[in-house]
């Protein structure tokens, strides 16, 4: 192995302790533990996992949490007409509407209902659109590319002047970091299914992050030796070794790319425990916006 690991879990934690120790300060200086509402629509195991998740954090972090669970065949009047409650709770500092939302709401409208200084997801059109514009600034950035910047931050990868490949244009993970790496000023290219040659693309880049949701999809000789490697995907690969018969490996052929690479991120242990840290900290800022 020629790359180093890049922890997640332990970036993570430190950014949680932190955030720990700031909500203890607030709540020393009288003002109300930051809130955060969830809401999921439906049954999908992995949302509910997710959010639960979140809950859960919020718990250790001495943060409040609201849970709403709606039914799948909720209306688009309920889904909106709850996050306009959620606006105006002075409880809720933070409102998080856990994606994808069933094929018969309109996510666009649901997420625009949303007040912006309780965007704690930064997925309003208002916060995405200030993402993409030079010298606007955005309330709050979509947890899971903030993740993935800090990680490179931390870890000490120089991004001013990289070639930057993210792979996928999602809403969620891609495009937020596309935008996220060139406000860093990187050199970004975003590859996606029409893309040509991607083993070649991503031969340039100096920072890869494969955000495709294809098992192993990056292998070891499409990188450029000394690359840092983000990997963002989480898939179920059947291993009869295992008790449950699968384990989670990422959108990167870890073993590879581990071999080429100059940093890299596993999976599990990775991005994903820093997206809820960075959520964490967005609500924290939220609750510090809203009660000054
Ligand atoms: N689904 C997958 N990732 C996310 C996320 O970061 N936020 C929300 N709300 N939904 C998601």
């Amino acid at each position: 192995m020629t790359a180093k690991l890049i922890d997640g879990k332990a970036i993570a934690q430190k950014v949680k302790d932190e955030v720990k120790a700031e909500v203890e300060k607030m709540v020393a200086a009288g003002k109300p533990a930051p809130g955060l509402a969830t809401v999921l629509v439906g049954d999908r195991v992995d949302s509910a996992t997710y959010v639960r998740m979140k809950q859960k954090a919020c718990a250790e972090l001495g943060m409040e949490s609201y849970h709403h669970h709606l039914p799948g065949d909720a209306s688009q009047e309920e889904v909106e007409s709850l996050v306009r409650q959620l606006n105006a709770d002075p409880k809720v500092n933070g409102i998080l509407v856990q994606l994808p939302l069933p094929d018969h709401i309109d996510e666009e409208k649901v997420l625009q209902a949303i007040d912006i200084t309780k965007d704690v997801d930064g997925f309003h059109p208002i916060n995405i659109g200030r993402l993409a514009q030079k010298g606007r600034e955005p309330l709050f950035v979509p947890c899971t590319p903030y993740g993935v910047i800090y990680l490179l931050k931390e870890s000490g990868v120089q991004i001013s002047g990289a070639n930057a490949v993210v792979l996928g244009r999602s809403n969620i993970v891609g495009m937020p970091a596309a935008l996220l790496l060139v406000r860093e000023n990187a050199t970004v290219t975003i590859v996606h299914s029409r893309t040509k040659d991607i083993p070649e693309v991503v031969r340039q880049a100096d920072i890869v992050v494969a955000a495709i949701g294809k098992m192993e999809f990056v292998r070891g000789d499409w990188l450029k030796p000394g690359a840092a490697v983000i990997d963002v995907g989480i898939n179920s690969k059947p291993d009869p070794t295992k008790k449950r018969g699968y384990r989670l490996v990422g959108d990167v052929n870890f073993d590879e790319a581990k071999e080429v690479a100059g940093w890299i991120t596993p999976v599990p242990g990775g991005v994903g425990p820093m997206t809820i840290a960075m959520l964490m900290r967005n609500t924290l800022r939220a609750a510090q916006i809203q009660n000054p």
